[in-house]
């Protein structure tokens, strides 16, 4: 029985100002008078479903595409906001006009560089690639940003690769258990990892219009398993599609890679986004798995023209295509309710904190991923580590000593508020009796800007290369050491977006200068900073080199501190330097990139499985510069015999494989235990060895630690095309533990049953 009361108007009033009295100001709408979309305490597939059952047709068709450069629409009437998306996989990209490249001009936006993702690959260190993706998120998410456009996990497949410097190298292992962390410490932030770009964009030349052909086997062992780690362990919120096709269909509207793959086979929930400028048909774009639709071509706002972006695919077109009847709203409101559960999870999650921005602790995190990337390649007789307090005169070489190295490259370039470059780290770090000198020694690229970025550098240069190269040589007779500074530097062709490297050779007379500075100093280190391995004709008469990367704001100090010794390096090579470019299969094998042409491109990948490692362990007389997973220390260490917990394992079970580490020097040191899997005898040819594991440990002098490795059946498996799943058959396998793929250090075997 329900019983009516009657309350006069001023009772009710009363009770209205009684119950505003009570809360307190500024406090929202009681929770029992909130809609359920609005009510961050009601399961998020309650809350989509809510929305979507109060959203028009129009306001449906709003949020899945863009309605600037970098934002999609939202839902005003229902005070659902817009989704701001931001580049890039290093850093927060600074504001750009409305449906510009170009900067905005604001002056809130310069951020903190973090190390390019080959540096973060190169650490091999799986905590730090969670503290960069929490800081990285803490950036984007003080800077509200909803969704970060990275990481990039495509593969490395070449050298020439204008983006690999964005990338986590050539093994799909490595680069899953670095990117899953990664996307977790985005998105505890409540930002949105944007996985990119799915799949096989692994070169730059013709990405547009470049159709991959390769194996069904080959997909699933290499060119997946970094995206199917993001989506079922990392729980990535969104993927973004890749400009080339596959199977002659766009990957951004790509049926077998969208729904077969991602949605249906990983039940993937998250959104997928087009990278900009990736969508091509309105039907396909319908009915292939897109989401999201930006960066379409349009004549932008500029011409007055009506609003450009109701010229989407996913816009006007598609809504008259409703309309008319030809298509109905399934996939529409699929596309819808994927959105919202972004939004849910991001800009309409009121628990995602605030961030921070520019903090001590980003520029300490930037830093520490830097020392544990740089990767000490050669130290012969012991050069380095340098001692920076009492070296007397220290010459400096190079353009890329002194040139800012976060702006350019592509959509990864960045405003920075501060970057550190490796003339200053070294200066800031010598001893005060040291003379730190330094020599040009050649012209790469005095430019310094990007989509209106500029770096404010004057690094004109009128000299000829041979006056350059004898200033050089001048100052580095009366040297106590000479460092040379090089590499790449993000310009065209030069590790940039949308652009692939001419050779493996490094640009602007380089060698020269290397080759002219060991000639009169044999206490001559040369830093190569570069997101690409590059060939080094060089290498005997150089006694040290470093790997440093493009490091970012931190990357003088990084630079700086392991020289000096300050850092011990432990960085390991994630992909393999060839000696020539003919020893990369991609390119022994057929053209990598296939020829330039206007319409569809095929380019087969006829290395299969065999990429990097893979390929040259198989190869009886190709030994690479440096290999896969290789990098010294300023210590040693020693590993003991590995052993195994059980001679045989069921499909079901696992079998534990430990092995002692000492170090054996002089000083504390990080090492990378490696495990690689070798099939004794398999019904499909298989690499000679994959890794299949790896652990970072630090030891004391004298220090032993047990590395333990559970290996279960899916570490043995491989895929098998004619069942179209993987496979582990039973029979003789090797876990082989290494301080790199070609240093072995053990070897034991069990049987799976
Ligand atoms: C670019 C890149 C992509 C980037 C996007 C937005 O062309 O391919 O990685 O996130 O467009 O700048």
């Amino acid at each position: 029985m329900i019983h009516f009361i009657k309350v006069s108007g001023w009772a009710l009033l009363c009770a209205g100002m009684c119950f505003m009295g009570q809360a307190s100001a500024g406090q929202t709408l009681a929770a029992q008078e909130r809609p359920v979309y609005l009510d961050p305490e009601k399961p998020v597939e309650e809350r989509v479903e809510d929305a979507l059952g109060r959203m028009t047709l129009e306001e449906k068709i709003k949020i899945i595409h863009a309605q600037s450069k970098f934002s999609s629409g939202g839902v005003p009437r229902l005070g659902i906001p817009e989704v701001w998306t931001t580049d890039g996989p290093h850093g927060i990209r600074p504001e750009v006009l409305w449906d510009e490249w170009d900067q905005a001009g604001w002056t809130n936006d310069s951020c903190v560089a973090f190390p390019a993702l080959t540096c973060l690959a190169a650490t091999w260190n799986t905590e730090l690639a969670h503290l960069y993706g929490k800081s990285i998120g803490e950036e984007a998410t003080y800077r509200g940003k909803d969704m970060l456009l990275g990481p990039g996990v495509n593969i490395y497949r070449t050298p020439l690769n204008g983006r690999n410097f964005e990338y986590i190298g050539e093994d799909p292992y490595l680069a899953a258990e670095m990117a899953v962390p990664y996307i977790q410490g985005v998105q505890e932030n409540g930002v949105a990892a944007c996985v990119k770009h799915f799949a096989l964009n692994n070169h730059e030349v013709n990405r547009h219009n470049t159709n991959v052909i390769v194996d069904e086997r080959t997909l699933h062992e290499i060119y997946l398993p970094a995206f199917k780690a993001a989506v079922q362990k990392g729980h990535a919120w969104a993927i973004m599609g890749a400009y080339n096709l596959y199977r002659n269909q766009h990957c951004c509207h790509n049926s077998f890679l969208l729904n077969d793959i991602l949605k249906e086979d990983w039940n993937f929930d998250g959104a997928v986004v087009s990278d900009w400028g990736g969508t091509h048909d309105t039907d396909e774009a319908i009915r292939n798995g897109l989401d999201m639709e930006f960066g379409t071509g349009t004549d932008g706002l500029r011409s007055g023209a009506r609003n450009a972006y109701d010229s989407y695919h996913l816009a006007f077109p598609y809504l008259e295509k409703i309309r008319s009847g030809e298509v109905g709203t399934e996939e529409l409101d699929d596309k819808v309710r994927r959105v919202l559960r972004l939004m849910f999870r991001t800009s309409m999650n009121p628990y995602r904190g605030f961030g921070s921005f520019c903090s001590e602790a980003h520029y300490s995190a930037a830093r520490q991923i830097g020392d544990e990337g740089i990767v000490l390649l050669k130290n012969e007789g012991g050069l380095l580590p340098l001692d920076l307090d009492n070296a007397g005169k220290i010459l400096v070489v190079g353009e890329n000593a002194i040139k800012m190295m976060t702006v350019g490259g592509g959509s990864s370039s960045l405003k920075v508020q501060r970057e550190i470059s490796p003339l200053d780290g070294i200066r800031e770090r010598a001893g005060k009796d040291v003379e730190v000198v330094y020599a040009r020694g050649y012209v790469g690229d005095p430019s310094g800007e990007y989509n209106g970025v500029t770096t404010g550098q004057n690094l004109q240069e009128d000299r000829s290369a041979e006056e350059l190269i004898a200033e050089a040589v001048e100052m580095a007779k009366d040297a106590d050491c000479v460092i040379f500074i090089g590499g790449l530097n993000k310009s065209w062709k030069q590790d940039c977006e949308n652009s692939d490297r001419a050779s493996l050779g490094l640009p602007y007379g380089q060698d020269d200068v290397i080759e002219a500075l060991a000639a009169v100093n044999p206490r001559l280190v040369v830093v190569n900073i570069s997101g690409n391995a590059v060939a080094m004709p060089w290498i005997d008469k150089v006694p040290a080199v470093l790997q440093a990367w493009f490091i970012g704001s931190e990357a003088g100090h990084s630079i700086a501190d392991v020289l000096s010794g300050d850092v011990n390096p432990s960085g390991k090579l994630p992909f393999t330097f060839p000696a020539r470019l003919e020893d990369c299969p991609a390119h022994l094998l057929g053209d990598y990139c296939g020829k330039s042409a206007k319409d569809t491109v095929d380019i087969e990948y006829k290395e299969g499985i065999y990429v990097g490692y893979r390929w040259t362990d198989r190869q009886k007389n190709i030994k690479p510069l440096f290999p896969f997973g290789h990098g010294l220390s300023y210590t040693s260490f020693a590993y003991g015999n590995p052993v195994v917990d059980s001679s045989s394992m069921t499909a079901d079970g696992t079998v534990t494989v430990s092995v002692d580490v000492t170090n054996t020097g002089s000083r504390e040191g990080k090492e990378v235990v490696q495990l690689y899997i070798s099939d004794r005898k398999s019904s499909l040819p298989r690499p000679v060895k994959e890794l299949k594991g790896f652990r970072k440990i630090s030891l004391v002098p004298g220090e032993t630690k047990t590395v333990s490795f559970t290996i279960s059946a899916d570490a043995l498996s491989f895929y098998d095309p004619q069942k179209h799943g993987w496979e582990a058959e039973p029979g003789k396998f090797d876990a082989i533990i290494a301080s790199s793929s070609a240093d072995i250090r053990g070897k034991v075997s069990f049987v799976l049953q």
